[in-house]
């Protein structure tokens, strides 16, 4: 595991950018491993930007979302695919055909199309602040072996997510197998409110009540943090 600690929202935003970045100049038809949340917003600015400067390209990339909410419309403002064809699809050339979400219809086979289309080059996550991650929440669904599938909000992503009021209860995530799969993950964490959370993944019991420590055993992990993110760590 490696631990880069930035000064800033900003920088560390920019470092994650320029990770993706590499990785499509490397692989321009590399497959990305994408996620949705507050932190990966101005990451998406960021690649925009550079897009829109001519220093990256998508045309050639696919995209495997690792989660969507269950029983609504991917038109539905508040849907995974909504926000990424807001801050990233629809403001670069990805072509939509090749972007791909976990829900009803392909849920049972997303680890399989995964696989099929390769592998996931690069994954970008980011981490809630029970430190779930994707859809992954602490408990036993969320062992070493878990695949895509529906799941229960935990009653703590509903009220941080503001989910009361609109019908949202359940989602599709990929699982911790279908995670340690991809050739790099990068896990992405901004603010003092995902301190607790980065802590535990850093030095928590690993195990399905705490998911994310799964991902220390991978041989290409690397964490990203702003210092405020970083400040239970006693690394810097
Ligand atoms: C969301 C998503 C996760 C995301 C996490 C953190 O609900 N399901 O994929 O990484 O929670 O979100 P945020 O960046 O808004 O804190």
């Amino acid at each position: 595991m490696n631990i880069h600690i930035l000064k800033s929202k900003k920088e560390a935003s920019l470092y994650a950018s320029a990770k993706i970045i590499h990785q499509i100049h490397h692989k321009p038809n590399s497959v990305l491993g994408l996620s949705t949340g507050n932190t990966m917003i101005s990451i998406y600015n960021d690649l925009v930007h550079a897009y829109k400067n001519h220093m990256t390209a998508f045309v050639k990339v696919k995209t495997f979302n690792v989660d969507e909410y269950a029983d609504i419309s991917r038109y539905n403002k508040n849907s995974f695919f909504y926000f990424m064809n807001k801050y990233l699809f629809s403001k670069t050339d990805i072509k939509l055909k090749n972007t791909n979400f976990p829900i009803e219809t392909n849920s049972k086979s997303y680890d399989k199309i995964i696989k099929e289309t390769g592998g996931l080059d690069l994954l970008i996550l980011g981490i809630g602040r029970n430190g779930h991650i994707a859809f992954n929440e602490p408990g036993k669904s969320s062992n070493l072996s878990s695949k895509t599938r529906k799941i229960i909000l935990s009653d703590e992503t509903i009220k941080v997510n503001k989910l009361h009021r609109k019908n949202i209860t359940h989602a599709y995530t990929v699982g911790i197998s279908t995670i340690l799969k991809a050739k790099k993950i990068v896990i992405v964490a901004f603010g003092k409110e995902k301190s607790n959370a980065v802590y535990n993944l850093v030095n928590g019991k690993m195990g399905y009540n705490n998911p994310s420590a799964f991902l220390r055993d991978h041989n290409n992990f690397m964490l990203i943090l702003d210092q405020d993110a970083a400040r239970l760590l006693s690394i810097r």
